[in-house]
């Protein structure tokens, strides 16, 4: 039978990308630029409550079955014989904005429901309890979200069944600059009912050698070859271009500011671009900014870092 080990376990989470242009569901890298915080408090009921607050708070469901987090507590049913969870999620992370929210919601929650429950669960069997979590708003359980925000760094998802990542630690002399443009109502669902059934031999040997390159430059931490790698993808940014307006603007206008590539991050839709400095990156973002703006389309921008993957940062006895 278990007996909780704390009585409160708090997480944070950090972002994540996915995708990188051609590496779709494969490929994620956690990011410092927001973080998502849950608190899980054990509850002797049977039962799995959820709070919310924070950015975007008021669009995402408390009904744990339709809930990232409350979908990922569920997944631990299987240890317990008594007991609950009381969720109260913060969320640093706009959900909706391609930038792995719901993922980091997961995340945090397998996390901190493991610390909790000292179950000792690995990385690896975290992630997949988080992955099926991310069904709750994603509609399927891909993991280059959840990965990053649990490893930290850089993920690459080697196979889907059995579950199998490859994990590094977050690349140097990388910055990425941020464009979310305001206003688009976007689901991963619906981003994902746009993407082609099928794809010709050509285009997986082009989008194979793009994803290969964007992995050399993440592994040689040289912002240049990721850049080239991201711009390769002929699959599934075409498909996606037309649900986001301003996007190809943007993504023009930061190339001609510098960045090294540009794609949409994750189902998007944020924009995302690579360089390998600061300086350089508030000035892509700026013209990205500028881009959607023109288009009549508001945007927040960011520039941000690599990261370590999620962290309990407080406990309860
Ligand atoms: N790889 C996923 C997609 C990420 O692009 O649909 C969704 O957050």
């Amino acid at each position: 039978m278990i007996q909780p080990a704390y009585k409160k376990v708090i997480v944070q989470a950090p972002a994540s990308t996915s995708n990188l242009g051609p590496g779709f569901d494969i490929l994620g890298l956690a990011l410092d630029v927001m973080f998502d915080i849950v608190e899980v408090t054990w509850v002797d009921e049977k039962s799995i409550s959820i709070e919310v607050e924070g950015v975007g708070s008021d669009i995402i469901p408390r009904n744990p079955q339709k809930n990232s987090a409350g979908r990922t507590a569920l997944e631990f049913n299987k240890w317990l014989n008594k007991g609950g969870f009381k969720i109260k999620i913060t969320k640093g992370i706009p959900p909706g904005s391609g930038l792995g929210s719901s993922g980091a919601s997961a995340a945090a929650t397998a996390v901190a429901i493991n610390h909790l429950l000292g179950l000792g669960l690995d990385l690896r069997k975290l992630t997949e309890i988080a992955a099926q979590g991310e069904m709750a708003s994603a509609g399927a359980p891909h993991a280059d979200n959840v990965a990053p925000s649990i490893y930290g760094g850089w993920v690459l998802i080697g196979s889907y069944n059995p579950l199998e990542i490859l994990a590094f630690p977050p690349p140097k002399g990388m910055e990425f600059a941020l464009a979310i443009p305001k206003g688009m109502k976007k689901t991963t669902e619906k981003a994902r009912s746009v993407l082609p059934k099928n794809v010709t031999l050509s285009m997986h040997i082009s989008n194979l050698g793009a994803a290969s390159i964007v992995v050399a430059g993440l592994l040689q931490s040289d912002p240049k070859l990721v850049g080239k790698g991201m711009l390769g993808d002929q699959i599934i940014e075409p498909a996606r271009t037309p649900l986001y307006p301003g996007f190809m603007g943007a993504k023009e206008a930061g190339l001609s500011a510098g960045a090294f590539g540009v794609t949409l991050s994750g189902a998007g839709p944020t924009v995302i671009a690579v360089t390998d400095n600061r300086k350089k990156a508030i000035e892509i973002a700026k013209a990205m900014k500028e881009a959607f703006v023109a288009e009549g389309i508001e945007c927040d921008t960011y520039t941000s870092h690599a990261t370590t993957g999620a962290k309990v940062i407080r406990t309860v006895e």
